[in-house]
């Protein structure tokens, strides 16, 4: 049976979540036991992805959610991940956040890259690589992502318990995605065991505005704004 907790957590440890956040976590007993992308081409999957779906998780708490990929002398592969945190007016009304976005960068494994990617975030800084599983793509329109790794509470009541953060990721080269298409993405996921009934639509409502600060494939150390 799978031991399943809805919990309040309250997590600062990514530096890019700058406030103590309350959020859901879904523990599951193991990760799911996927197949990945056989053959993968990185270098395919260069340039502009948009987040369609997610299951929950910690870190993304914002709308327009968009990643930048490119390799590096064929071996290094980047993420560019940038999200906007809507800001609020004094009547506490959601208004545009155009400053209070937060953006990450990571590296993957310096040797093959394949499809069982080792990220290294080096903003938020992150001491140990994080699995990045490539499940499918056909570059041109989607790639199918997950991720699943061991963490722990560093708050509140189940502080220094250990629990599996998973999350699985629907992405597209456009804001939108085609419904048809999406059913079967939706489907393959769930053939890989990743319970797709908890996955959330990601939001792109007003992102017609500038979120790069960045456009350009290199390394950049400054801290994000605060999103206070
Ligand atoms: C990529 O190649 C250039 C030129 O050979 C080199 O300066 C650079 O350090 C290399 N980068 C990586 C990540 O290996
Ligand atoms: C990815 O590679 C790591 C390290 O070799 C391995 O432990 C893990 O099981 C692999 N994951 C998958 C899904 O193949
Ligand atoms: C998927 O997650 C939901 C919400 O946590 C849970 O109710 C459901 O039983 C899960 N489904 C499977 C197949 O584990």
């Amino acid at each position: 049976m799978r031991a399943e907790i809805t919990v309040f957590v309250l997590i600062i440890a990514f530096g890019f979540v700058t406030k103590a956040q309350v959020f859901d976590v879904t523990l599951t007993p193991r990760c799911a036991e996927v197949e990945l992308m056989a053959k993968l081409k990185a270098e395919k999957l260069d340039g502009q992805w948009y987040e369609i779906s997610r299951s929950p998780n910690p870190w993304e708490r914002g709308n327009c959610i968009q990643v930048r990929h490119w390799l590096e002398n064929g071996t290094k592969w980047w993420m560019h991940w940038e999200q906007l945190i809507p800001g609020f007016d004094k009547q506490g009304r959601e208004v545009a956040g155009r400053d209070s976005y937060d953006q990450a960068y990571s590296i993957g494994t310096p040797q093959n890259v394949i499809a069982n990617i080792s990220m290294q975030f080096i903003w938020p800084r992150v001491f140990l690589p994080l699995p990045f599983y490539i499940l499918s793509t056909d570059y041109e329109n989607y790639y199918l992502a997950y991720s699943c790794f061991p963490y722990f509470f560093n708050e509140g009541p189940l502080k220094g318990i250990p629990f599996l953060a998973e999350s699985a990721w629907i992405m597209s080269r456009k804001r939108s995605m085609d419904i048809g298409l999406y059913f079967v993405l939706k489907n393959k996921l769930e053939e890989n065991g990743i319970n797709v009934s908890v996955m959330e639509i990601s939001k792109h409502s007003n992102c017609n505005y500038e979120m790069h600060r960045d456009n350009s494939p290199t390394v950049q150390t400054d801290s994000p704004k605060k999103s206070t």
